[in-house]
């Protein structure tokens, strides 16, 4: 079998006494998109600083490609990218713009055949000379994905990409996503604690509580274990209340 592209292992981090990553372990297969699942506060942004070697964990190992994060970081991060609703492009600078600047940063040596491309594909060519602080936040959002998408990332680590926007505004955002995941075959860690959005995008789920994995698999798994159910529908809205809870009344 072949290597994971994302191997995360027995990850800890404190913030001082507070134990905000508690032990979690999981991996991501290639072409995967694997739901990371859980209430506020629970650990996700935490989790995906570490993978990006943005906050150092107190235990643990990551691999990304094979390859430790610490040993290989510049060969690693040039087919790794981010997207998150509270990234904000170059605010004064057009859409155009913006993406030419990480181009230059990322290297690109077809970098306006590269941003045309993407524009083109999340529908925002006729936006090219529109600054960012005049787009909408779901256009932002949109430009967000051009911008991670730009160096062809092998990886990607998007974190609420799509927080507080519409459902029709995330759902054209989930189809232009799936799309070009689909053609260049990457691999996503997709956070987010709007369970509809996972069960649209993510084959497998984990779902984590107070930095602790509390259950893991595909929707419909997660749904038949957690709820105790035989059969039924992928139903991740109830399996968050129900693990969101039982974690409360144990604490
Ligand atoms: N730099 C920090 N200093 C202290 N506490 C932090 C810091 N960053 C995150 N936390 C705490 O760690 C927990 C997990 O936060 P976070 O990973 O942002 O959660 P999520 O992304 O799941 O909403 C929260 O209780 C948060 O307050
Ligand atoms: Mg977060």
């Amino acid at each position: 079998m072949s290597k994971p592209i994302l191997e995360v292992k027995n990850l800890r981090k404190n913030f001082d006494s507070f134990v905000a990553i508690d032990n979690i372990s999981f991996s991501l297969e290639e072409g995967e998109i694997l739901g990371f699942l859980g209430p506020n506060g629970a650990g996700k942004s935490t989790t995906i600083y570490c993978i990006l070697g943005l906050i150092d964990p107190e235990v643990g190992e990551i691999n990304i490609f094979g390859k430790s994060i610490k040993k290989d970081r510049s060969e690693i991060f040039k087919k790794v990218n981010y997207a998150s609703a509270e990234f904000n492009l170059p605010w004064n600078l057009s859409l155009w713009e913006s993406l030419l600047v990480y181009s230059r940063l990322y290297e690109l040596s077809d970098a306006k055949i590269r941003i045309s491309e993407l524009l083109e594909i999340f529908e925002m060519t006729h936006l090219k000379n529109t600054p960012i602080r005049d787009l909408s936040l779901g256009l932002r959002a949109r430009g967000n994905l051009c911008k991670a998408l730009l160096n062809r990332p092998k990886l990607l680590l998007l974190d609420e990409p799509m927080a507080s926007m519409d459902p029709d505004v995330v759902d054209k955002g989930i189809n232009l996503l799936r799309q070009i995941q689909k053609e260049d075959k990457i691999s996503i860690l997709y956070t987010s604690h709007n369970m509809w959005e996972i069960e649209e995008v993510a084959s497998n789920v984990i779902f984590i509580n107070h930095g602790q994995i509390v259950a893991s698999g595909t929707p419909l798994e997660l749904t038949q274990k957690v709820l105790k159910l035989e059969s039924g529908e992928p139903n991740l809205r109830d399996v968050f209340i129900h693990l969101s809870r039982a974690k409360n009344e144990s604490k």
